[in-house]
């Protein structure tokens, strides 16, 4: 069979699913985005040179891989191009190995002004990375005035779309706050037709390519942005972000049918982080947060906010296990915990009064959970120079077994510093 594999998230983002995806890149032909838009943050090292993508599959840092941003994804095109700059003035080659949907949607200014005037009002804040996201899929939702990749290819329909739709959103910024910025359609559409057609050599139907190359049994691989907890259906809602950033959203964000993967590989990292807003039941308010914020270095790759850090939340992640069906896990970061004297895992929630096992559905509930743990010995070493389990100290392994045995996945890859050597692939899955 033709490997399918999907890398996908387990937590609220941030798991480093980028060093995942580019361990695993060698194996596949096409690294396929499917979801989000330049909110999503990937680190990769490569060749000693650190890269950090946003919009952009990390598959293209790997010579004859073809990077593709699937129909779900939503695009702002100075950012697409200002990454396709970035690349190439490092050396790496960018050209048709990047493709485009031309079903994406597209990012404009008032998009981004929207969401600031939204999320600095009174009321509910949701701490979004403030590019757009939200508002770009609420347009996507409702139709009227939402504008996709392929359009930007046909001057005169832009021209005469964004005349049709700039008056309708000033309107409605103003109303958001007087103070509002305003945009003027003719100059929006010149600046929007200049950018179309500096897309335009990367702006194809991925659908039809993805289905031609699985035809060819070229492999493919899913690269998730944000987690399941993130997830708009099956996330902390209204605490996520506005696509389907678990597995489900493969389907439709590609349009190329979930049921041909072979492979679905779950990230989690050792401990949980998240940023912005919403209930996070296992977070520390401790210095053994600050000293995992620190040793993690946990601040956000796109707003640089010092990311939430608490336990390893075993209620919520076996939530994220059962919705993006992993079918094994990669564990991130565990050399963060090496200087702790005890480790905690949260097994249950205490709430109302007594003992859950799953998680709710709001966020007005799961903010009233207290965490239930179970807790196990540090193992007080360093290990990141480990690079088999059983170098690993003997604590180290009761973790990594803990975590196994509660979601019940076997444990493929551990990870236990950011190089590619920093690896221990555990020989259960290949
Ligand atoms: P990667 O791909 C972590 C969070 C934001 C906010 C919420 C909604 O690096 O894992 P949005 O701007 O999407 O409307 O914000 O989602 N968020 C992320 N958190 N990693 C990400 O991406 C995120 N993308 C969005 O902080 O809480
Ligand atoms: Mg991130």
């Amino acid at each position: 069979m033709t490997a399918c594999t999907s890398v996908v998230g387990l937590q609220w983002g941030d798991e480093a699913k980028g060093k995942i995806v580019d361990l695993l890149t060698p194996d596949h032909d096409l690294v396929v985005r499917y979801n989000g838009g330049p909110n999503a943050g990937h680190t990769v090292v490569c060749n000693g040179k650190s890269f950090k993508l946003s919009l952009i599959p990390t598959g293209i840092l790997r010579p004859k891989v073809q990077a593709v941003i699937g129909n779900g994804v939503v695009v702002y095109p100075p950012r697409f191009l200002d990454e396709c700059d970035g690349l190439r003035a490092n050396g790496i080659e960018v050209g048709s190995n990047l493709l485009l949907s031309d079903r994406a949607h597209v990012i404009l200014p008032y998009h981004l002004e929207e969401e600031a005037l939204r999320e600095s009002a009174e009321g509910r804040s949701i701490g979004t990375t403030g590019r757009g996201i939200g508002p770009c899929y609420q347009d996507k939702a409702g139709r009227h005035l939402a504008i996709r990749v392929g359009e930007l290819l046909d001057a005169d329909h832009l021209r005469h779309r964004l005349r049709e739709i700039v008056p309708i959103k000033n309107r409605l910024l103003t109303a958001l706050s007087p103070q509002a910025k305003t945009f003027d359609p003719d100059r929006l559409a010149d600046e929007y037709i200049a950018l179309g057609q500096a897309l335009r050599p990367h702006v194809t139907d991925t659908v039809r390519l993805l289905h031609d190359a699985y035809a060819k049994g070229r492999r493919i691989l899913f690269e998730a942005a944000q987690g399941t907890l993130l997830d708009v259906d099956h996330g902390t809602f209204p605490y996520v972000t506005s696509s389907n950033s678990s597995t489900t959203g493969i389907w439709s964000g590609c349009g190329f049918p979930a049921r041909r993967l072979t492979r679905i590989v779950g990230v989690i990292k050792a401990y949980s982080t998240r940023v912005g807003q919403g209930p996070f039941p296992t977070e520390l308010h401790d210095e053994i947060g600050e000293h995992i914020r620190q040793t993690g270095r946990e601040y956000g790759t796109v707003t640089g906010r010092p990311r939430r850090c608490g336990w390893f939340d075993a209620v919520a992640v076996k939530h994220a296990v059962m919705v993006s069906g992993a079918d094994e896990l990669a564990i991130m970061l565990l050399d963060v915990l090496s200087e702790l004297d005890e480790i905690r895992i949260c097994v249950a929630y205490e709430y109302d009064g007594r003992q859950i096992e799953h998680f709710p559905a709001f966020a007005h509930q799961l903010e009233k959970c207290k965490p239930i743990y179970e807790t196990l010995p540090g193992w007080k070493r360093d290990i990141s120079g480990c690079r088999t389990l059983a170098e690993l100290p003997a604590q180290a392994r009761r973790y990594l077994d803990r975590l196994s045995a509660i979601l019940g996945l076997p444990i493929s890859i551990v990870s236990i510093g950011p190089d590619r050597e920093q690896t221990i692939f555990c020989g259960c899955c290949d």
